[in-house]
């Protein structure tokens, strides 16, 4: 990892006055979205390799939890900070309250997303706009609020959440698909545009992962969840973990996903986009025909 480290920093410039700003303060790496799913395993894969680890959501107990489980299983500081990322001053006040307890943010893990499913035209403006707040607006406020600091030192990373959704238009997870779209366009910018400043930067791009995702936007009988295998969580952090000390900037989940990618790659749209509609429509709404009339 060392030759890995000096590759990844070849034209850091760490400058002392960032890195005055946080002598005597610990790295901890902040994970958005950790009370379950992805972004636990995620900050149990962090605090397995022996990092601290900071869990942020919004439901308080669930985090409480899983900061306990992981400073238990680990022997690390993993502290719970109740907190809506989608609030413009989310970042401000996790990066306070870490920094009263002695840490900086080393690493960030924009993790928190949710998902929207159904015919774009049925979906209310509200939903549409809560998904943008969060997939969207507040990874990017959350990323630009970070980054900054960690180019100044020369060392860092953040990791993004996008999704094999990401690399393809989604019929029927429209807005969803868009978001992801965004995600790796963005963080792939970002890595580019810095690299060899010490700052890792990845998207990772799973297919379908076992969590409560699917069952909160209403899918699970969709084809794409009874057709497709699903990488558990673990598996997904497991390896997002490596690609990210790898210094990779993209990342595809599993032999499934990958393979997934492959077809995207190849397959004319023209083609792809009907089947990607079939496989992602609701099955427990009106068929396709009546969208054009919502109040129907
Ligand atoms: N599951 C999949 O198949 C899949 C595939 C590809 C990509 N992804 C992406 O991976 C990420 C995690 O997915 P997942 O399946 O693990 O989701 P999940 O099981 O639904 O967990 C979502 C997490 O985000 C938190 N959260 C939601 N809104 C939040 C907000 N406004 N502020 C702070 N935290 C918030 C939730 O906790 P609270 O509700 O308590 O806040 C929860 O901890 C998402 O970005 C998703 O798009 C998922």
């Amino acid at each position: 990892m060392r030759l890995i480290d000096r590759w990844l920093a070849r034209y850091a410039e760490p400058q002392e006055a960032a890195l005055e700003a946080v002598r005597g303060l610990k790295p901890i790496v902040v994970v958005t979205g950790a009370s379950q799913g992805i972004g636990l395993a995620l900050a149990r894969r962090f605090g397995r390799a022996g990092h601290d680890v900071a869990l942020i959501a919004r439901g308080a107990n669930a985090l409480e939890a899983a900061a306990g489980l992981i400073a238990s299983d680990y022997a690390v500081t993993a502290m719970a900070i109740p907190m809506d990322v989608t609030n413009p001053e989310a970042i401000d006040r996790i990066t306070a309250q870490l920094g009263a307890n002695g840490f900086y943010i080393e690493v960030l893990i924009n993790n928190a997303g949710v998902g929207l499913a159904g015919p774009f035209a049925h979906q209310s403006q509200e939903a549409i706009a809560h998904l943008i707040d969060l997939n969207v607006t507040a990874l990017t406020r959350m990323t630009r609020a970070v980054l900054p600091d960690m180019l100044a030192r020369g060392h860092g990373g953040i990791i993004n959440l996008a999704s094999l959704g990401g690399l393809i238009p989604g019929p029927n997870q429209a807005v969803y698909y868009a978001s992801k779209a965004y995600v790796v366009s963005l963080t792939r910018a970002l890595a580019a545009e810095n690299a060899g400043r010490g700052v890792r930067m990845l998207a990772v791009a799973p297919g379908p992962v076992d969590t409560g995702f699917h069952r909160a936007m209403g899918t699970e009988l969709s084809f794409y969840r009874q057709l497709l295998i699903a990488l558990s969580a673990r598996q997904v952090a497991f390896e997002s973990y490596l690609a990210f000390k790898l210094g990779w900037h993209h990342y595809v989940p599993g032999l499934t996903g990958k393979l997934l990618q492959i077809a995207v790659w190849i397959i004319p749209h023209a083609l792809l986009l009907p089947l990607m509609g079939w496989l992602l429509r609701r099955r427990d709404e009106r068929p396709w025909h009546d969208v054009g009339n919502p109040s129907a």
